[in-house]
């Protein structure tokens, strides 16, 4: 059965965007493929961070992914830290990766010049995620289209290093991405990517006032200046999430009565919020079931760690025989 492996960052509340771009396929393959999913909080640690933070968000990241769907008794899930070979691979990875092509990363380029001083894990960030993806020889990555050219990356280390200590033999498959329709998930400003650190999300998790109140102001067509205006529902965010949202019956409906003006903005943004609240309300429910009994969750994410390790020990034992490291015993 072909292995899946992906992985989230708890670096703020779970959205929309992820929700859409990665974790809906995430639940959608766990029926038919081998599946792990990990929270990755090592990734988590390339920028400025709170260590009080990071601990709540890594907790919530999971308890968000279980309440979204994914199911502990059908995949492995797993916090990246409790596995400390992710971190051990990287390092080996650093021998067959070009330091030219970390630089030339998208994310790398637009996250370096937030910093004074660009810290070495920001850059080293995709060799790690090879590490995620291929300590389990991974054939299949279901992401959004942000980290397409990280997957580049990982198939790139995988070739080399086949090439290098493989022996002659392709011991890691070359892993593919698996995209969404929605693969790029636009933030309530209506100009960048839905992002965590752009802090123009909604979270699946949020409250239905607060999704109203993020929603309520949102860009639109920039062009629909006043309520007669008539608008152009392919210029516009919400219109587009309607497409993720609501029924095709009433995505025809708000293209019609924007174009005509028959509805201003808010009355569309309203239809908007009730269809989205009507998908989060069970979710929601099923977070709040999950935070009111903690060792529950702890206890999934131990059995997830130990099922990990498994095979992260195994393909480490594998690695260090063929890259040449004196065997412990
Ligand atoms: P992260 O935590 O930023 O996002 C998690 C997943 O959500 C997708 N995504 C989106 N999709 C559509 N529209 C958007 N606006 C949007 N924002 C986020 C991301 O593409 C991702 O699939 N580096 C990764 C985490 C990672 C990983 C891995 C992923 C670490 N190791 C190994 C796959 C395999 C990241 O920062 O994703």
């Amino acid at each position: 059965m072909p292995r899946i492996f992906s992985g989230i960052q708890p670096s703020g509340e779970l959205h929309i965007g992820n929700w859409l771009g990665a974790v809906q396929n995430w639940v959608r393959l766990q029926q038919t493929y081998d599946c792990i999913y990990c929270v990755v909080d090592l990734h988590a640690i390339t920028g400025k961070y709170e260590p009080a933070a990071l601990q709540r968000r890594t907790w919530e990241m999971a308890v968000g992914l279980l309440a979204a769907g994914v199911d502990p008794n059908r995949v492995t899930l797993f916090v990246q830290s409790h596995v400390p070979e992710h971190a051990e691979l990287q390092w080996l990875f650093n021998a067959v990766t070009p330091i030219g092509e970390l630089e030339r990363m998208t994310q790398f380029k637009d996250k370096s010049s937030r910093f004074e001083s660009v810290p070495a894990g920001l850059l080293n960030y995709p060799v790690l995620m090879a590490a995620d993806i291929l300590l389990y020889r991974a054939d299949l990555v279901p992401v959004g289209e942000d980290q397409v050219q990280h997957l580049e990356l990982t198939r790139e280390i995988c070739r080399k290093w086949n090439a290098e200590f493989g022996g002659g033999e392709d011991y890691f498959p070359e892993p593919k991405p698996l995209l969404t329709q929605a693969k790029r998930v636009m933030g309530l400003d209506g100009q960048s990517k839905m992002s965590k650190s752009l802090g123009n999300t909604i979270g699946i998790l949020e409250p239905p006032e607060e999704v109203w109140a993020k929603l309520r102001p949102a860009k639109t067509d920039p062009a629909r200046v006043r309520r007669q205006d008539p608008g152009t529902p392919e210029n516009c965010n919400i219109y587009a999430l309607h497409g993720f949202f609501s029924p095709p019956e009433t995505v025809a409906t708000v293209a019609h009565n924007c174009r005509t003006a028959a509805w201003g903005c808010i009355e569309c943004k309203k239809v908007l919020s009730d269809n989205l609240n009507a998908q989060l309300d069970p979710i929601r429910a099923r977070a709040a079931e999950l935070s009111a009994h903690p060792e529950t969750v702890v206890e999934l994410l131990g059995d997830g760690a130990e099922r990990a390790r498994r095979i992260a020990r195994e393909t480490m034992r594998e690695v260090r025989e063929r890259m040449g490291f004196l065997a412990r015993d």
